[in-house]
């Protein structure tokens, strides 16, 4: 039997990336999974699964906006029965310096990153705490407890990486006796187009060998996909990991370990 037979999960930011790697993992394993995304894009991702022969919806849902959150929580109780994982993933990453930042950039990467994680636990937790069975996971990052970039222009997206990390411990005491699990993942450098341009890509023509030379500052020698991500997600939505309740793991193939650069890193 697959390991996640018979369950139904929710996850957020699924049109692409991240999002859409673990949407895949989690229906490979057997899993009817709701993608859900403030872009209809999402539609085209859950139908790429369904053409796999995976069992995956799309929904168009903005975590900033509390009717379309409870709407589509609610639609998806209604024709699959409940929802037994949620993976709040949606999130954004923009960079601004503080001193050149307005309040509008400060509110909005927090609407996104935070309160929507706030607002879909909350839909979907009184269905949860009913049936005494719920797994969230919650997508932090390594920028939050630590900030990898000299650049500067994080400080708006690590203090909401940091708050998803608080937001879990708080929330799993919450609910512990309720017999929901919620736990966090914080990646590294993963796959994703919409951070070519932070990761040295200038144009889409030369992403393939910027992201490339790009990974070899990576102990593992290159980024991290985003189905390895899901796979950890997984991990965190399955029984195996029924005891791990406000846990924070970290995947980032050993780049937060090295004290000093000494790279770049061929793979063996
Ligand atoms: N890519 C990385 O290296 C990396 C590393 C650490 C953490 N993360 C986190 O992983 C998550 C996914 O990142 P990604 O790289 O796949 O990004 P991405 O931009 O490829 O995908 C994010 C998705 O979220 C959706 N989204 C944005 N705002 C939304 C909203 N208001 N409501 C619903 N959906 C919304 C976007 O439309 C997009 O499809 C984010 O939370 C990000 O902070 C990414």
């Amino acid at each position: 039997m697959k390991r996640l037979e018979g369950k139904v999960a929710l996850v957020t930011g699924a049109a692409q990336g991240i999002g859409a790697g673990i949407s895949r993992v989690l229906a490979t394993h057997g899993a009817v999974v709701a993608l859900t995304d403030v872009s209809d894009a999402v539609n085209e991702t859950a139908e790429a699964l369904r053409g796999d022969g995976l069992t995956a919806h799309g929904w168009v849902m903005d975590v900033t906006d509390r009717a379309q959150v409870d709407g589509v929580v609610e639609k998806v109780i209604e024709e699959h029965g409940k929802i037994d994982i949620l993976v709040n993933n949606a999130g954004i990453y923009p960079r601004r310096r503080l001193v050149e930042m307005d309040d509008d950039f400060m509110t909005r990467i927090f609407e996104v990153n935070v309160f929507g994680m706030f607002r879909c636990a909350r839909a979907v937790l009184p269905g949860m705490m009913e049936r005494r069975y719920g797994k969230i996971v919650n997508m932090s990052s390594v920028t939050g407890p630590m900030v990898g970039t000299p650049a500067g222009g994080q400080t708006a997206y690590a203090a909401t990486k940091s708050a998803v990390q608080g937001f879990t411990v708080a929330l799993a005491l919450e609910t512990a006796q309720h017999g929901i699990n919620v736990n966090c993942v914080m990646p590294g450098y993963i796959e994703s187009r919409s951070a070519w341009g932070l990761r040295g890509s200038r144009v889409e023509e030369d992403a393939e060998e910027a992201m490339k030379e790009f990974g070899m500052n990576i102990p593992w020698g290159r980024q991290g996909t985003p189905e390895e991500v899901g796979e950890l997600v997984l991990f965190l939505a399955s029984d195996e990991s029924r005891y791990i309740t406000g846990a924070s793991m970290v995947i980032d193939g050993g780049n937060i370990l090295q004290e000093e650069f000494l790279g770049p890193y061929h793979p063996k």
